[in-house]
């Protein structure tokens, strides 16, 4: 029976969770201007699997061409796919501006994505499938939502990293800049409209009960992923040029 609860409740409770995902020690991390700010996303490579993984995410999980009920919630996730399918690329041009795209040997490129140290990024894929795969158009809806949240809290920090990067570089980071973080709106779709229809969904306590699951469960595994993250980016020390060097010794002196 609907009518009892709407989704308003569930983007509340998004909402809240993405403010504390915001406080999670990865994002202070990336913040701290006495680091120099390319080590601040060395943590890049190990993304990959993810990022990567996102793309086909948004063309055969998301999207869903033949669908017969709530074919509202379902077109506007096709719509929301089609943008967000083509993101992927852009990392790869970042890490190659990063320098963070050595030469590699192929087996030892896999060992690498299916390897120890990037476990918590591969189960994300796996954990999401799992919740959307089969799920009905209202729970994909939610975990889009919960995507784009934590998606608005990283792009946001990340794109201040590359502010400052671009500073002493001159060069555009298409990724985890500025420009991916203006097609992020934070939400499924940016209009307020359509928010307000998705605010004002009716759902039965079966489906709200899926919804707050479904949140619990991304929620939990992205904040897991920032502490992989991190651990990453301590044990991979970039090599700074000078430029870089000199640089974040001025920001440590300012900082003191
Ligand atoms: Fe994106
Ligand atoms: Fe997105």
């Amino acid at each position: 029976m609907k009518g009892k609860f709407i989704m308003q409740e569930i983007l509340d409770i998004i909402e809240f969770k993405k403010q504390e995902f915001a406080h999670l020690p990865l994002f202070k991390f990336m913040q701290d201007k006495s680091i120099a700010p390319r080590q601040r996303l060395s943590f890049a490579p190990c993304m990959a699997h993810f990022i990567m993984s996102f793309s086909d995410f948004n063309k055969y999980i998301f999207r869903v061409r033949n669908y017969y009920s709530d074919s509202k919630i379902q077109e506007a996730i096709n719509e929301h796919t089609n943008e967000d399918e083509a993101h992927s690329p852009w990392f790869l041009v970042d890490l190659e501006v990063l320098g963070l795209n050595p030469q590699c040997n192929f087996a030892k490129t896999i060992d690498f994505i299916w390897g120890e140290e990037t476990k918590i990024t591969r189960q994300i894929s796996y954990q999401v499938a799992g919740l959307t795969l089969q799920a009905e158009p209202v729970i994909k809806l939610v975990a889009i939502e919960a995507l784009e949240a934590m998606g608005n809290v990283f792009f946001s920090v990340s794109s201040k990293v590359t502010s400052e990067l671009e500073q002493i570089t001159q060069k555009e980071y298409v990724y985890f800049g500025e420009s991916h973080l203006e097609v992020e709106t934070g939400h499924t779709m940016g209009a307020s409209e359509v928010e307000k229809y998705f605010a004002e969904i009716e759902l039965t306590e079966l489906q709200r009960q899926e919804a707050i699951n479904a949140v619990e469960k991304i929620f939990n595994i992205f904040s897991q992923w920032t502490y992989e993250l991190l651990t990453y980016a301590h044990n991979h020390p970039v090599e700074l040029a000078q430029s870089e060097l000199e640089q974040s010794k001025s920001k440590l002196a300012i900082c003191r």
